[in-house]
């Protein structure tokens, strides 16, 4: 994680200051009187997390030569929205452990972790009634929205292997794309101009989202929960299916398509992830999947070449590469 750390700071090197005044809003924003909220503020607040999306806020801000005092407080809207994402989607998933902790679901209950996750919305939607334009919690509130569709749906459609690539696209883009679409088009617009420069941002954050949930699926099958300090294999577990098993079962026979049917659905099986990579060749569907991701990420960076040339472009072009190339 330190070596991560170490990453993520050069690449938010452009927007430093601007960093380190959202992570004092966002502390600011968590702190409550009550003893019980604050056990669960301070554990929520412990462990950072990247904190990509309140700097693809600033650089993108940075970027487009469009910087207000407001930035630093609309990125930590941003980042406190995730939050409260996090926190939900975790009930949903019934994960067990987050950025290296105990889930709130796990450490307390399924009951309080929604109440958490509400809180956390509460306070930011609260914050962004105080900045000056209206933009942000437009904004915001329509991509809230769009996310608690996108994960309503992806629930509907545990199971379902008939999910076509469309399908899953649509499912994962409203739930996490849709809010790096908004951060990014936040930067270069608020507090409300530019809209040629917001539109192209939008588009940028689109395929970077996009690509970053498919990399994120990839992952949940390829890596452990020490190496993703969050629970890994909870997909397959939950019954997602998820792209490089749509494209695995897509070009499986009958025999196979079977088998992986039953890995998700039988009684029973402990490990369901593991066991999944025994009955079917999980290496061409994840080599499938990261060719998309690669593709979207081409086309966003393609989207940002005509851009003044700017240290906060250079690290956007960076933070690319490094999701491209995460591994947590
Ligand atoms: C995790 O996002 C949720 C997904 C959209 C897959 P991050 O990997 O950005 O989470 P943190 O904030 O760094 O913990
Ligand atoms: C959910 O996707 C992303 C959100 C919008 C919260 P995942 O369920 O794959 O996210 P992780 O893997 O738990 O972080
Ligand atoms: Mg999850
Ligand atoms: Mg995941």
């Amino acid at each position: 994680m330190s070596e991560h750390s170490e990453i993520l700071a050069r690449l938010f090197a452009p927007v430093e200051g601007g960093m380190a005044r959202m992570r004092r809003v966002l502390e600011e924003q968590l702190h409550e009187s009550s003893d019980a909220v604050r056990d669960m503020t301070d554990h929520v607040g412990r462990f950072r997390g990247k904190q990509l999306r309140a700097a693809l806020v600033l650089l993108c801000g940075e970027a487009s030569g469009n910087t207000t005092d407001e930035h630093a407080k609309v990125a930590a809207i941003v980042e406190m929205i995730h939050l409260a994402t996090l926190v939900h989607d975790d009930i949903l998933d019934g994960a067990e452990v987050r950025r290296r902790m105990a889930c709130v679901n796990q450490r307390w209950n399924n009951q309080v972790a929604v109440l958490l996750g509400d809180f956390l919305y509460a306070r930011a939607f609260g914050l962004s009634t105080t900045l000056s334009s209206g933009l942000c919690s437009r904004l915001l509130s329509e991509t809230t929205s769009k996310l608690c569709v996108g994960e309503i749906e992806q629930s509907t459609r545990r199971y379902d292997f008939e999910l076509s690539q469309a399908d899953y696209e649509r499912i994962a883009g409203a739930k996490t794309a849709s809010l790096y679409s908004a951060a990014c088009e936040l930067g270069a617009r608020y507090p409300g101009g530019n809209e040629r420069v917001g539109e192209l941002m939008r588009c940028f954050g689109w395929d970077l989202g996009l690509a970053f949930q498919i990399i994120d699926d990839v992952l949940d099958l390829t890596e452990t929960t020490e190496q993703l300090g969050k629970s890994a294999g909870t997909d397959v577990e939950d019954g997602k299916v998820t792209l490089p098993v749509l494209f695995v079962y897509r070009s499986a026979d009958e025999g196979t398509r079977a088998a992986i049917r039953d890995v998700y659905t039988a009684a029973g099986i402990e490990d369901r992830a593991r066991k999944l990579a025994e009955v079917c060749d999980l290496g061409p569907g994840l080599r499938a999947a990261m060719r998309r991701a690669k593709d979207l990420i081409a086309a966003c960076r393609e989207r940002i070449v005509s851009l003044e040339e700017s240290p906060a472009r250079t690290a956007l072009l960076e933070i690319t590469e490094f999701i491209t190339e995460r591994r947590l």
